[in-house]
């Protein structure tokens, strides 16, 4: 993938993702189920307003996403970059652009934001909109740090919208089924787990080449607010193994690495210091324990993700990628004999969807912002096990 390539993104999304045409929880009914003297436009779902924030390669993605939902209209952007703004607005049929949020505050025409800014400035860039009380979809990680990620919790608390992180694979059909699965008990208790999120954008350029572009050399450098591949996409696996497994981590030991990938580890205003690969041992508030690892070094492996459950009484592997998802088990009398058989997994509609719908219902939607600062702050424990040689804390 080019970082112009708008068909995926760096955290591998499914170009189409599943369900995404269907918002959830319109009270409106079927059409055909209405009297012929209902005007059509009766039927029609509440419009939503929708401002962008941060017009990058993510973003694009995000407006094919909101697109397809009906009712649903991108109003305005925002971009420091003129360019970036300019181009986006005109390749998605937008008519108004701002250079910064104050100006698009000041404007107000909008009712929701989603904010797709670099995780530098998910902070400074949220807290205005919910100060206006708009009902905000983040971009993952939430924030830098647990402090900001908790303040940015309480403000969407305390304005009553609707607040939600973009950990997009909540998406993947297979990870649902299998939360389902664990809740409803089909695998006992939860003993163990293994979780990855494998990557290769450093050593081969299937997604562009990460020395000469902003939006890979961003995620390497710390003063540009990356918290490694732990933020970017060890948020992701940190979410899918606790959402999977039913329970939040108690305890975080962890070893990061940044290896050296430039003379002098450093490309222009880029210094190449954020973690490159790390190593998680977990222990769940439910008493399992498991190992979760993140790399972007994992060559052979564009994007792929895998996590095994067990419990006592059957056993799990969900397996995705940037393309599909695909869940297997074995369970009841197959633990017998270790066959492991495909399950099935019902569609699910995406996060854009879901925020979409949350807003209409005037409902809560997770994972929302509380969840994001659950999740940074075992980021931020993560970062302080290794500087202290990888001691065990607790969460
Ligand atoms: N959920 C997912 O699966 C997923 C996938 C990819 C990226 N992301 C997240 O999306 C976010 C954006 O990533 P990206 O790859 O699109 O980055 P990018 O660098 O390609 O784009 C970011 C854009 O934000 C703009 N920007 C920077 N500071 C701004 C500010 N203060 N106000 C307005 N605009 C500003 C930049 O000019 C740029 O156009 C990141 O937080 C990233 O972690 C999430």
């Amino acid at each position: 993938m080019s970082p112009d390539d708008k068909t995926t993104h760096p955290d591998g999304t499914p170009p189409e993702p599943v369900g995404a045409e269907a918002p959830i929880g319109d009270a409106a009914p079927p059409e055909a189920a209405l009297p012929a003297a209902v005007p059509a436009a009766a039927l029609s779902p509440m419009p939503v307003r929708l401002l962008m924030v941060g017009t990058g390669n993510m973003g694009h993605l995000q407006a094919n996403g909101f697109k397809a939902i009906e009712g649903v209209r991108l109003v305005a952007t925002v971009d420091v970059s003129e360019e970036r703004r300019g181009a986006f607005n005109a390749e998605h049929g937008v008519e108004t652009g701002f250079a910064s949020i104050e100006e698009a505050l000041a404007w107000g025409e909008f009712d929701a934001v989603t904010n797709v800014t670099p995780d530098a400035v998910h902070y400074v860039t949220t807290m205005p909109f919910l100060a206006a009380r708009k009902h905000v979809l983040c971009e993952k990680p939430l924030a830098t740090n647990y402090a900001h990620a908790a303040e940015m919790a309480q403000a969407a608390a305390m304005a009553g919208v609707v607040n939600m992180v973009n950990l997009t694979y909540r998406n993947v059909a297979a990870l649902n089924e299998a939360h389902r699965l664990v809740a409803e008990g089909h695998l006992g208790e939860i003993r163990h787990f293994e979780a990855s999120y494998l990557q290769s954008w450093l050593t081969q350029p299937a997604w562009g080449e990460w020395t000469t572009s902003p939006t890979w050399l961003w995620r390497l450098s710390k003063s540009h607010g990356s918290m490694g591949v732990l933020g970017d996409v060890g948020v992701h696996i940190l979410d899918y193994a606790s959402h999977a497994a039913g329970s939040p981590p108690s305890h975080v030991s962890c070893r990061l690495a940044t290896f050296d990938k430039a003379p002098g580890g450093r490309i222009g205003e880029y210094v190449l210091d954020a973690n490159d690969s790390a190593v998680m041992h977990l222990r769940l508030a439910n008493g399992a324990v498991g190992v979760l690892h993140a790399t972007r070094f994992a060559s052979g492996h564009l994007n792929d993700l895998t996590l095994r459950l067990f419990g006592t009484r059957g056993g799990l592997e969900v397996r995705g990628s940037h393309v599909s998802s695909h869940l297997r088990g074995s369970l009841g009398r197959d633990m017998l004999t270790g066959t492991w058989r495909d399950i099935d997994c019902p569609p699910v509609p995406t996060n854009y969807a879901r925020f979409i719908a949350a807003i209409r219902a005037g409902t809560g939607v997770l994972p929302d912002f509380a969840r994001g600062a659950a999740l940074q702050k075992v980021l931020d424990l993560a970062v302080a096990s290794d500087e202290a040689g990888s001691i065990d804390l607790a969460v």
